[in-house]
Parts: C-alpha cells; structure tokens; sequence
C-alpha cells in the first residue's frame, strides 16, 4: 500500500480545526488542538522544515444563527465579535499560526463554492428531494440545530437534528422522538426540499482499503476505531447543502435559498486560508495541498509523499476528518489525503464536562487577566495532562502543584542554580572545561540522547511522553548539580567548579532548544538570558553550545510559585458557576404545553395602576387592592404582602388579567390577578410596563 512508502516530507501542512465563532476558547480547546499542532509546528520549523500551520474561524452553522436570533443582532456581528476574541487568545498564548482566516472571507466563499462546483459538473453528488421538517410560522425548515427532541438512541430530550450531545449519535432530524422548532416551539411539519448528497456509501472500499488497512500502524487507536466503527455500520449518503440564507451560496441554478452545509465548507476553509497566506506572502499554495503532476496530469512518481498533510482534531471531528472531508478530497481529485488525523480526546474540568452554556470553563481570556504572564504555565499542565489517549481532568489544585513542584522546583531551580552560580562566580561569562571525570561523561551521554527521544515522541504525536521526557532532562540537571555541589567545592576545587558549571550550562542551553516547541515563551526567556540569536532542534545533543568565554546576561527567575489564595480564588468562581446554574436549574421550569392562539386570545390582559393597598386581616400573604383597570376601579386580593409594604406600592404599574372569574377570598370579592414574575429567591415582583401606557392598555 502507498502508505508503507517511507520518505521524508519536504513539506507540512498542518491544519487545527476550525472553531466556531460563537464564543470564546477555553482549556479544552487549547488542550485538545491547538497546543499539540502548535508543540508540533514550533518543532518542526527548529528543525528547518517548512511548515505551514493554518488556523481559522469557523463561521458558519446554524449555532452562529440561533444566537444571532436570541441577541437581536446579525450572524455577521456574532462572527465578527469572537473572531476577533479567538484570535487574540490564540495570539496571546502563543499559537504560532502562519495564517489565522475565517470563512466568512470571500476567498473561502469561492474556494468552497469552486469546490462543489467541481465536483458537482463531475457528477459526484446525488440530487435528491426528500422530506424535511419545516416551521410554518417561521416559514422555515428546520436544519441540524433548529431543531431538538428525544434521541432514539438514549432518551435525551435536548438531541439536536444533526445531532445527540448526551451519547454522541449522528443523528438525522427525522430521527428526533417529538421534534420541536427551536424557532417557534411548534411541531413542525414534514415538506419536500431538493439537495446534494455525498454518496459515502460509494467510498467505502476505498476508505476500508485507505484508512482500516493503510493506517492500521500509524493512526491513533481512538481514531482507527472510530473510523471502523463508522465504515463497519454501513456509510449513507449525507446531505451537503441546507435550506439557510447563512453560509456559502449553492453555486448552481436552481438551488435558491440553500447554502452548503456547514461540515462541508469549513474543512475547505484550511485551502482557502493557505491560499490567503499564498497571497500576502507571494507563495504558491498548491504545494502544500496537491501532489506534483507530469503535463498528461498523471503523478510524478516517486513524488506523492511530499507534503504530509496532518489533521490536529477533538475526538468529535473525527468522522468530518477522516471519512467525509478525505472522500472530498478523493472525489474532487486533485488534492492529496491527510497523512495522519491525531485526535484528542476531551478534557473535563474538576470532575465535570466543560460546557459554554453551563459556564463551566477556564475560559482563555479570563485566565490570562488572573494569570498575566503565565501562558507557559497553562500550556505546561494541559500538555502534561494532555486527554492523548483518554478524557483527562484539569483541575486548579493539579494546576498549581504542577506549577509549583515542577515547573519551579525542577526546570526552574535547575536553571536558576546555574545561572546565578555563574554570575556570581564567573561575572556571567562561560568558563572553561578542564578534564572530565566519569560523571560528567555519563552526563554528556545521557544529555546527547533528550533530542532524539522527544523527537520520536513528538514525531509519534506522543506529547506528555515528550514533556516529560523534557522534564527529565532537568531532573538530570538538578541531580548533576546535588552530586557535584560545586557551591562547596569552590571553596577548595576551582578548576573542577569551571568544568561542572560548563557543563550545566550546556544542559541549560539544551534546554532552552528543546523547550521551546512546549514553551516557548519560557524558551525565549532563557535563550536571551544566554544571549542566544537563534534557536535550532539540530543543535540539541552538543556540549559545545555555549564556548568558554562567551558572555551571559543578568538571569531572572522563569517561573513563580503560584500562592492557595489564587487557587482557592478560581474554585470559587467555578463554585459560584455551579450554584448559579443549579438556581437556573431549579428556577426556570420547563415550558408547558403549547396552546393554540385563539386560547391565548382568550386572556385579556390590561396595565392597570395601584390605588390603594391594604393587608387582609389574619392574614400574612393577601393585600388587598384597588387596581385603576382603565375600564373600571375594581379589587384584588393578591398574594404579595410578604413582598411589598402597602403604602409603598401605590401608585404602582401592573400587568392584571381582568377577565377572570371574580372569586371570594376571606370575605372579600377579588375581580382579577395582578401578574408577578417569581426571581430566583423566590420573591414575586411586579410585571408593568417599562413606557408610559394608559391603564386600560391591552396586553397582547
Ligand atoms: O467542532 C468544531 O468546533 C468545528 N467548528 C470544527 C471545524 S473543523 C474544520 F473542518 F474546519
Ligand atoms: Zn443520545
């Protein structure tokens, strides 16, 4: 199989998934994807390789819509907002993209329209007209998240149409058990609709023989299953165009009101960003997605290999990356095929799924206004910790012993040690090295072998296994300085105090090459200290990286315990999260049945103003109240005076529904009810107008 063909790449492309802009990133995201494709980028181009790491907004979706529904504002500005929110946070942890699109650019509209187009005038699709649920008072159908109901795989009753966030099934919107309209809360109706299928079905030889059998070596095992799992229960054909007005236009006649489906532009979004760099940098951008063609159009022997096209995913982009954007591919025919697709898998934060609308998050901005300078710190403990092969934990407690008993206690002290001793005894110039004994050439061999066995771990997208490896290297360090203790042999031994602190420095210097893919701005630091110009992966293994004599600057400390003040801080917020999504929880009831509209025309509601109240006898709750109804002056007895002081609520705006059956309570006729809203401590306030209305004015 072409797989087994091993040749160096002369080229990567790496991609990270594109997030939707619709919110904010948090850990998750920057454990999952972007500080493994960044680790792994940052590497690559120490060690010269050309590299180019593409990020990007991912801005269409039926998410972006909804909310830009529910704030009254455009999806445009919903998009414009966290687009510019997402990059800066990658920006600022140091995400060495080379490009940061988005797919509302107009480069991505017709690279994705071209894209079907191409593949449409190929006959690659199936046309098919099927029924769909469709929202006749919105007069609209209902794609992927319009609409929710019961899944049918685990009773959840917030499935969406495209999908089952409980159990994770796939789901088709006909699927859903009692299928409601986000839009209107309706049961919609089934109505015929036109659109393009991928027939995936088609592909499965082809991807059992590609992925099942050509990656069998080298895909990681959560992704392989998955795939196999998805071939073994039979491909469909999926639907690659929506009924929306947002997203790329259907580039063909006869397909008006219709976008493409959201999975199916936004992977395309990975070409248009290159070719957006390829434009600005005067590049050609076809290298780093197609393979080398003679003039018949036949492949260039021997040549196929020469961009490795890797894929940096969470575990719930596996099916987008691995069987439908690589059939894509494979359809349209002239691009090459991911070489590997590492997926993560999630990260949970003290115990509990993170979740955007539960506010359960370290949400990367915030972090960094509690935590300024710190992003080495973050980056540290998610790579440490990083969910590789299982759903992992981040929790503050984890965070700061990280911090404080590793990142300090041995990459820092070690550096620290070094360099302090060598300002102090040598004014900060490098000394030289006399004879070594046999420690120092176990030293040496030991320290000649971190740079190829992160670089095996890195290459095997192994990056806790890499940090760590890094770390040890540290720990060599530390031990190297406790066996020797030159602090004490100064006194006797200058000769051997030059050939110990030489050497640390040269560890102190390999560390700074070989942190620098994890963290870099530590890497930085530490290489202006040893008034490094340039970094290079090559370099990492040699003992002669700083010569005798060669100036240092003053050194600083790397990192910084971190106090339980800021750690009891964050839990808290966490805490107060919980508590105020369990108040939510228990506060805000579900919806009740719907009703029909001439039921609700029924009510009449008026705004109405207080005109006298006074507490009902052996009573607690009841006031008694005049209300100005508009129509009449009339009574009411309500349930309110644990609330509210009679004489200060005269005067008061109210909402009273003044067609209710008079009643008698304690003795008194009450003509009506005043509406109260309940808050979440459980106090009733007054529902009234917030303009000026007349009373009488019909509530509707
Ligand atoms: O899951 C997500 O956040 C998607 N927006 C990822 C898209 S990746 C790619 F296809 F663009
Ligand atoms: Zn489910």
């Amino acid at each position: 199989m072409e797989n087994n063909i091993i040749a160096k790449p002369k080229r990567y492309t790496i991609t990270s998934a594109l997030p939707y802009a619709n919110g904010p990133v948090h850990i998750g995201h920057l454990a999952g994807v972007y500080v493994p494709a960044d680790i792994y980028a940052r590497y690559l181009r120490l060690k010269g390789e050309d590299v180019l790491f593409i990020g990007g907004s991912d801005e269409h979706g039926v998410p972006i819509t909804i909310k830009a529904k529910q704030e009254g504002v455009s999806p445009q500005d919903i998009v414009d907002k966290y687009h510019a929110i997402i990059k800066k946070s990658f920006e600022d942890f140091g995400i060495s993209f080379d490009v940061y699109s988005r797919t509302s650019a107009k480069i991505h509209h017709e690279t994705a329209s071209e894209f079907f187009k191409k593949m449409y005038d190929d006959n690659k699709f199936i046309e098919k007209t099927t029924e769909q649920y469709y929202d006749v008072e919105a007069s609209q159908f209902l794609a992927d998240r319009y609409i929710t109901g019961t899944c049918p795989h685990c009773n959840n009753e917030k499935a969406y149409g495209d999908q089952c966030e409980k159990c994770g099934a796939s789901l088709n919107a006909t699927d859903l058990i009692n299928p409601k309209s986000v839009l209107s809360g309706n049961v919609p109706v089934l109505k015929e609709t036109k659109h393009w299928f991928l027939p995936l079905d088609q592909y499965s030889d082809w991807l059992k023989e590609w992925i099942v059998i050509g990656h069998k070596d080298d895909w990681k095992t959560n992704v392989l299953g998955q795939c196999k799992s998805w071939i073994d229960q039979g491909l469909q054909p999926r639907a690659v165009t929506r009924d929306l007005d947002w997203g790329v236009k259907v580039p063909i006649s006869g397909a008006d009101g219709k976008v493409l489906y959201v999975w199916f532009d936004a992977p395309i979004g990975y070409i248009s960003a290159t070719k957006e760099w390829a434009i600005e940098k005067k590049k050609n951008w076809e290298i780093y997605w197609k393979p080398a063609r003679n003039a018949d159009g036949t492949l260039v022997a021997g040549r196929e290999k020469e961009t490795k096209l890797v894929h940096f995913i969470g575990k719930d982009n596996i099916v987008f990356h691995c069987i439908v954007f690589p059939t894509m591919l494979h359809a349209e025919g002239s691009y090459i095929l991911p070489d590997n697709v590492p997926a993560n898998e999630f990260l949970n934060l003290e115990g509990d799924k993170i979740s955007t609308s539960r506010n359960w998050a370290v949400w990367l901005h915030e972090y960094l206004l509690e935590f300024p300078d710190k992003q080495d710190v973050l980056r540290y403990v998610l790579t440490s910790n990083a969910p590789e092969t299982k759903d992992n934990d981040f929790t503050w407690k984890d965070f700061q012993l990280k911090n404080n008993s590793e990142l300090v206690a041995i990459l820092g002290n070690f550096v620290n040690r070094t360099l302090v001793l060598t300002d102090k005894y040598y004014n900060g110039i490098v000394p030289e090295r006399a004879e070594l004994n046999e420690n120092d050439k176990t030293i040496i061999n030991e320290m000649a072998k971190y740079r190829q066995s992160i670089s095996g771990s890195i290459n095997s997208y192994r990056f806790r296994e890499a940090l760590s490896e890094l770390m040890n290297l540290a720990r060599l360090g530390n031990k190297y300085l406790a066996d020797n203790e030159p602090w004490k042999l100064v006194k006797t031994d200058e000769t051997r105090v030059k050939t110990i602190m030489n050497l640390s420095l040269q560890i102190t210097a390999n560390l700074a090459i070989l942190a620098q893919p994890f963290l870099p701005f530590t890497a930085d630091k530490l290489a202006k200290m040893l008034n490094f110009k340039e970094l290079n992966w090559n370099d990492a293994g040699c003992i002669d990286l700083l010569k005798p004599g060669f100036q240092l600057n003053k050194p600083s400390l790397l990192f910084e315990q971190i106090e339980d003040a800021a750690i009891e801080a964050q839990v808290k917020k966490l805490a107060n999260s919980k508590a105020l999504n369990e108040t939510k929880a228990a506060t805000v009831k579900a919806a009740k049945q719907n009703i029909e509209f001439e039921d609700f025309a029924k009510l009449d509601i008026r705004t109405g103003i207080i005109l006298t109240a006074e507490k009902v006898a052996k009573t607690k709750k009841l006031l008694k109240l005049t209300i100005d109804t508009g129509i009449d002056k009339r009574t009411v007895v309500s349930g309110i005076a644990e609330y509210y002081e009679p004489e200060k609520i005269i005067g008061q705006k109210v909402s009273i529904l003044v067609n209710l059956q008079a009643k008698e309570i304690k003795g008194i006729q009450s003509q009506g009810m005043i509406l109260m809203a309940e808050n979440h401590n459980g106090e009733l306030v007054f529902v009234s107008p917030i303009k000026d209305v007349i009373p009488g004015s019909e509530v509707k």
